[in-house]
């Protein structure tokens, strides 16, 4: 019997959207992208991933076309990349009526709606998927989305993580402090429901937010959803390393081990434990039943890609408009012209071969995926587990096709080694994913808030005020 490895967590990558890191998958004859403003698509697409025990859906959120390349939206919309985008919130009911395990990551930027309404948006979710909500802190990139929520443009980078400080603390507050756990009563024969005496004001005064409460829903099975973030910079993975339990490493396999590393050192110079959080990798891939069809595939793959959308795409990850540099320059002449900075500069830097043109380069960057056959692609993920990371995060280059190939080929052979669960836990899904409670754990600065409060109240409390309908709030 072959010793069993610890599981990992699987979530699948998706955005609500035609193509998300596809770059023009949409276009094969077998993908059913062209059907994503219809229910029935992602419907499938849920059961599909239930019935293979995936952890997690992801949906990923951006507010305005990337606008990056060539100063303007067109390629974003010609090629479909990550625009049109529909609200994932509004689709996650309905997967989750569909479903009864599978945990749903909404991603919505802080800049999106005032913390009080986000908050009850969240514990509603929660509520109806029985506690199978995560939600994906981010803070935007794209200066179109500041634009678009009210901003000239998008606040600083390190306005945007100051607002998400104050943010968190607005909806930790809400969620875990403003209704005690036993303020719901329920009480037919009285005709009582609620307790107004445990359910309390957070009189948030901060930097940014200025929020009375009480929270306006009753406290969802998990209160917090379970907290996701992606973080690249040093203010954002101090940020991460404060708030998330699940946090990404940045880079492929190579770099791993040193950002896992960093991330979970963040979480514990904050505070928690290390093993209070998850890190996740990114994943694709392309299978063949032979290393020499998996090749022939991925080339078909290749084809279908739109460059103008990875372009685009990467316009915005690096924050350069990328259409500046020659396509046929090599990228040993675009680093020498010292025309790249920033980011583009240190991607460029890595490239193995500087002699290939910047077109070959992007092409291959937009292809961070194993093409193999599926012993060859366990061996790829078990190197991901050796690298310290605790899941991974499946994109897709065709849809659903690369899910299926993943289920079918993939799956049991993770299964057999450990490396996949084989039924999901009960619970919620901090519950299924941490195998602790449904809620935050102690060390979370939100518990840490919720007790800040409770001592308050209890000092106050030789003090109850006599309401205008006579009933005793403390408040
Ligand atoms: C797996 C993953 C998913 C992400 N999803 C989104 C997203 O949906 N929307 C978004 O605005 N940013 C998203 N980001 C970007 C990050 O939130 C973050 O802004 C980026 O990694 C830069 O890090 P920084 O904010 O520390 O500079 C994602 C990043 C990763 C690695």
């Amino acid at each position: 019997m072959t010793n069993k490895r610890p599981r990992l967590l699987f979530s699948a990558f998706n955005e609500f959207v035609l193509s998300h890191h596809d770059h023009g998958g949409w276009r094969r004859p077998e993908s059913r992208q062209l059907e994503f403003n219809q229910a029935d698509y992602w419907i499938d697409l849920a059961k599909l991933l239930e019935r293979a025990k995936f952890d997690f859906l992801f949906f990923a959120d951006v507010l305005a076309p990337y606008d990056i390349y060539n100063g303007n939206r067109d390629a974003a919309l010609r090629s479909g990349m990550q625009t049109p985008v529909n609200d994932p919130a509004v689709l996650i009911p309905i997967l989750a009526h569909e479903t009864e395990n599978l945990g749903f990551v909404l991603t919505e930027n802080i800049l999106q709606e005032p913390p009080y309404t986000f908050a009850r948006k969240l514990s509603t979710l929660d509520h109806l998927t029985n506690g199978r909500i995560a939600w994906n802190i981010v803070t935007s990139f794209l200066p179109g989305a500041g634009r678009n929520l009210g901003w000239t443009g998008l606040p600083s980078h390190d306005e945007r993580y100051g607002r998400a400080e104050d943010y968190v603390n607005v909806v930790y507050k809400l969620w875990e402090a403003s209704w005690e756990d036993d303020a719901v009563v329920a009480d037919r024969e009285r005709g009582v429901y609620a307790d107004p005496a445990k359910i309390h004001r957070i009189d948030h005064v901060g930097p940014y937010y200025d929020v009375a409460g009480p929270h306006i829903t009753q406290p969802s099975p998990q209160r917090t959803p379970y907290l996701f973030n992606a973080a690249a910079s040093g203010r954002g993975i101090a940020f991460a390393g404060a708030n998330a339990e699940v946090l990404f490493t940045s880079g492929g396999l190579k770099e791993a081990p040193e950002s896992a590393a960093r991330l979970r050192a963040a979480a514990v110079a904050s505070g928690r434990k290390a093993e209070d959080v998850k890190i996740f990798g990114g994943f694709g891939l392309v299978l063949g039943s032979t290393t020499a069809e998996a090749i022939q595939l991925d080339q078909e793959v290749r084809e279908s890609q739109i460059l103008e959308s990875i372009l685009v795409k990467y316009s915005g990850f690096w924050q350069d408009d990328l259409g500046k540099y020659p396509l046929n320059a090599s990228v040993a002449e675009i680093l020498d012209s010292g025309a790249a900075r920033g980011a583009t500069a240190s991607v460029l830097a890595g490239a193995a071969d500087k002699d290939i043109s910047f077109e070959t380069f992007m092409r291959g960057a937009a292809n961070h995926h194993t093409v193999g056959t599926p012993e060859q692609i366990v061996d790829e993920i078990v190197a991901w587990q050796d690298a310290g990371i605790d899941g991974l995060n499946l994109h897709y280059l065709v849809s659903p096709g690369t899910y299926e190939d993943f289920v079918e080929h993939v799956r049991p052979i993770l299964v057999e080694r450990g490396l996949m669960q084989e039924e999901y836990a009960p619970g919620t899904v901090r519950e299924k994913a941490t195998g602790l409670g449904p809620y935050l754990p102690a060390s979370h600065p939100a518990q840490r808030a919720r007790r800040a409060l409770e001592e308050a109240r209890s000092q106050d409390a030789a003090k109850p005020q006599e309401s205008a309908i006579g009933v005793t709030s403390n408040d």
